[in-house]
């Protein structure tokens, strides 16, 4: 196999010892990957709301922050308004992370300009009363919205912003509330996405060759599915453990949500969960810095015992293993988790030089949406965003079902994919509906499938 320049290409070569002939070739896919103002991948992300800081993270002071590639600066003024400005005064560039909060805006420390949250200047002190300066510049500055417990930012065109996405995943009658959290990562957003949308890596990183992560259930190869929702798809794994069948299904939704069952679930009795653990954006800082924040769910179906606790949950911080990069490198080596995985693909990982497997067909289908999208954006059209309906908030579609089948039944691997894509579409198909109603009408649906596979085997056993 040779490459267009006629070259061998990097991997073909297939004799003993010949990494000479098989160095791979540089990355070239900063379409997808790039993040900043006036890049393909950059202007599509601008269309979107994203999360960047907890609100508990946003105290007294200004907070210098980096999004997109820019600089920022975001601070709550003395009358509890946010402002996310560009970080550098439109008069002279000092930081206004040095600037000082006022009871409307912040004023920069420098000269005394002072800036409302919308980015008007308000005041220039240092020029004469009849100066018209103020009416010709603003601060640039970007929409902000506060949503349980996360600050999330719009940053592009102004008469593009999409209607504020609220998920139907906190509105879940008697839950706890939900708790947030942000996960840095020296790397780019897409491979964190990658991640999410890889399901086989959480029987082989979670479980069979760097320990056992999540519960032993994970040890047992599941069939993958990546079947659409309106949203996005599904990145599924269904498994057959025993006499029971554990469905799970995560949401992905373009171009940086996702959401994910509890991952310590036992496949030994029988469960319909109909909601997310862990709620996520990735989110970029630049081309080579993310960070994951999202909000966990810790409601009786996930947290039965408490064990799991609001504490838990912070900046860097979150109850699950391998999650950071502050473990010893020897405790990292001998027990990798996904920051090991993900960060060491690269800062941004080079695509150029995968040889992709049949397992890896929901990164590509992300992919494939994600080039898609952000051609749609470069060609003028307005992107696919989560819309909240007429008839309540945007409905989402993760899923964790457990069933108990008659033995004997869906030991084809086929079969088994195929009841575990129409069990986790029973609740894509019910969106029409909500809360309790939804749960009843999915629930009603996988016992029909259940029916329809043991009533052939139980008629075949009549006279
Ligand atoms: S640099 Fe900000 S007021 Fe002069
Ligand atoms: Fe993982």
């Amino acid at each position: 196999m040779t490459d267009s320049a006629g070259g061998q290409r990097p991997g073909r070569d297939t004799r003993p010892f010949s990494g000479y002939h098989n160095r791979p070739t540089p990355n070239d896919d900063s379409f997808i990957t790039s993040v900043g103002p006036g890049t393909p991948g950059g202007e599509y992300l601008r269309r979107y709301w994203h999360p960047f800081l907890l609100s508990s993270e946003l105290k007294d002071l200004p907070v210098a922050v980096r999004l997109l590639g820019e600089d920022l600066v975001v601070f709550r003024d003395g009358s509890g308004r946010i402002g996310l400005l560009h970080r550098h005064c439109v008069h002279r560039g000092t930081s206004l992370e040095y600037g000082i909060i006022a009871e409307r805006g912040i004023r920069c420390c420098y000269h005394g300009w002072h800036f409302d949250v919308d980015g008007t200047i308000l005041e220039t002190p240092a020029e004469p009363p009849t100066s018209r300066i103020k009416q010709h510049f603003c601060q640039g500055a970007y929409k902000v919205h506060e949503w349980r417990g996360l600050l999330f930012a719009y940053m592009g065109p102004v008469d593009e912003e999409p209607a504020f996405p609220h998920y139907d995943c906190v509105d879940h009658p008697g839950d706890n509330a939900p708790v947030p959290f942000r996960m840095n990562l020296p790397c780019n957003w897409v491979q964190i996405v990658e991640n999410g949308c890889d399901p086989i890596h959480n029987a082989y990183l979670h479980a069979i060759v760097a320990g056992e992560q999540f519960s032993a259930t994970f040890k047992v190869l599941p069939e993958l599915d990546f079947p659409r929702t309106p949203l996005g798809f599904l990145s599924m794994a269904t498994r057959k453990v025993g006499d029971h069948v554990f469905i799970r299904a995560s949401d992905i939704v373009l171009p940086n949500f996702g959401q994910f069952p509890n991952g310590a679930n036992m496949a030994n009795r029988e469960s319909l969960g109909l909601r997310p653990y862990l709620s996520r954006w990735a989110v970029a800082v630049d081309d080579h810095h993310s960070f994951y924040i999202g909000l966990a769910h810790l409601n009786s179906y996930n947290n039965p015992s408490g064990a799991m606790q609001a504490q838990d949950f912070g900046v860097d911080q979150i109850p699950f293993i391998g999650q950071t990069g502050d473990r010893p490198r020897a405790e990292r080596q001998r027990e990798p988790g996904d920051y090991d995985a993900v960060v060491t693909q690269g800062k941004i990982a080079n695509r150029k030089a995968e040889h992709l497997g049949t397992t890896d067909r929901g990164v590509v289908l992300f992919r494939r949406m994600l080039a898609q999208a952000i051609r749609d954006v470069q060609d003028g059209k307005q992107p696919e965003v989560p819309r909240v309906r007429d008839c309540g908030p945007v409905r989402t579609y993760a899923s964790e079902i457990v069933v108990r089948v008659p033995e004997g039944l869906l030991d084809e691997r086929s079969a088994l994919a195929d009841f575990g894509r129409q069990a986790a579409l029973a609740f894509v198909e019910t969106d029409g509906l909500l809360g309790a109603e939804r749960e009843a009408a999915t629930q009603e649906r996988v016992q029909a499938l259940l029916h329809s596979l043991s009533a052939p085997a139980q008629s075949g056993q009549q006279p």
